[in-house]
C-alpha cells in the first residue's frame, strides 16, 4: 500500500465518527483533504463544517459543503485532522502546513479530536519531526533565544506567513520526553502564538492506515 493509499484508508474510517446533521471541525493537509473528498463522495450529508485554515475552507466550499465561523456555533462533536507525529498516549505534533493555531482552536472546541494518519508517523517519543512555533513576527529574535536554551534548533520556514499574518520557527533536535509541560512552557513565551505539541489536548482516537489496513487506537 503506498503512502497515499494509507492516507486515503485512515481518512474513510473517520467517517464512522461523523452524524446525519453534525457540524463538524476539519483540518488541514493532504490526509485532512483525502477526508473532505470522502465526507463530500460517501459520507453523512452534514449541516456545516468549521475550517482550520482558508485552504481547507475553499476545498469544503468547493464540494458545496457549508463553511461556518466557529463563533456561531457551540461545541462541536467531531473534530478530523491529520498529524505529523503521534506518541503511544496520542499526544501529536502538528503543523508541518502550518494552520497549527487554527488547528488548536478548532480542535479545543471539540468534544472528540479523531486523528488521522499514515503508519509512518507513529514515533516512541515525539521530537523528530521539527516542532513548529507560531511567532509574532517582532519577537522571532527572542522567541529563537528561548527555544535554543530549550536545547532546541529553530529556523524560520523561508517565505511562509500563516492564515494568521505570523511566521513560523521549526525547531529541530528537541526529544521531547514531557508533551504537556514543554507545550505548556513554550506558549508562556512573549511572541508565540503557539507550537504545535497538541498533549494538553491530543487526541482522543489515531486511524492508522497501514499496509494490513486501519488501526483505531481510543485514549
Ligand atoms: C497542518 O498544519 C498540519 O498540522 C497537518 O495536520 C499535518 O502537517 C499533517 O499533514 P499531512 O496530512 O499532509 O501529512
Amino acid at each position: 500500500m503506498n503512502l497515499d493509499a494509507m492516507k486515503k484508508a485512515a481518512a474513510e474510517a473517520a467517517l464512522d465518527y461523523i452524524e446525519v446533521g453534525d457540524v463538524i471541525g476539519v483540518g488541514t493537509g493532504s490526509t485532512a483533504n483525502f477526508f473532505i473528498d470522502a465526507l463530500a463522495r460517501s459520507g453523512p450529508a452534514i449541516d456545516g463544517a468549521v475550517a482550520s485554515s482558508n485552504a481547507t475552507a475553499d476545498r469544503l466550499s468547493s464540494h458545496g459543503i457549508r463553511v461556518l465561523d466557529l463563533n456561531d456555533c457551540g461545541e462541536l462533536p467531531v473534530y478530523v485532522d491529520g498529524a505529523d507525529e503521534f506518541d503511544p498516549g496520542l499526544n501529536l505534533v502538528k503543523g508541518g502546513g502550518g494552520a497549527l493555531t487554527r488547528e488548536k482552536i478548532v480542535a479545543g472546541a471539540s468534544r472528540r479530536f479523531v486523528c488521522i494518519v499514515d503508519a509512518g508517523k507513529a514515533v516512541d517519543v515525539l521530537g523528530s519531526f521539527p516542532l513548529p512555533v507560531e511567532v509574532i513576527p517582532m519577537a522571532r529574535a527572542l522567541v529563537s533565544r528561548r527555544l535554543a536554551a530549550e536545547g532546541g534548533e529553530p529556523a524560520l520556514r523561508d517565505g511562509f506567513v500563516t492564515d494568521n499574518g505570523n511566521v513560523i520557527l521549526d525547531v529541530r533536535g528537541l526529544h521531547i520526553a514531557d508533551p504537556k509541560a514543554l507545550e505548556t512552557r513554550l506558549n508562556q513565551v512573549p511572541g508565540v502564538v503557539t507550537n504545535g505539541l497538541f498533549a494538553v489536548r491530543g487526541a482522543d482516537v489515531v486511524l492508522v492506515g497501514a499496509g494490513s489496513g486501519v488501526q483505531r487506537l481510543e485514549r
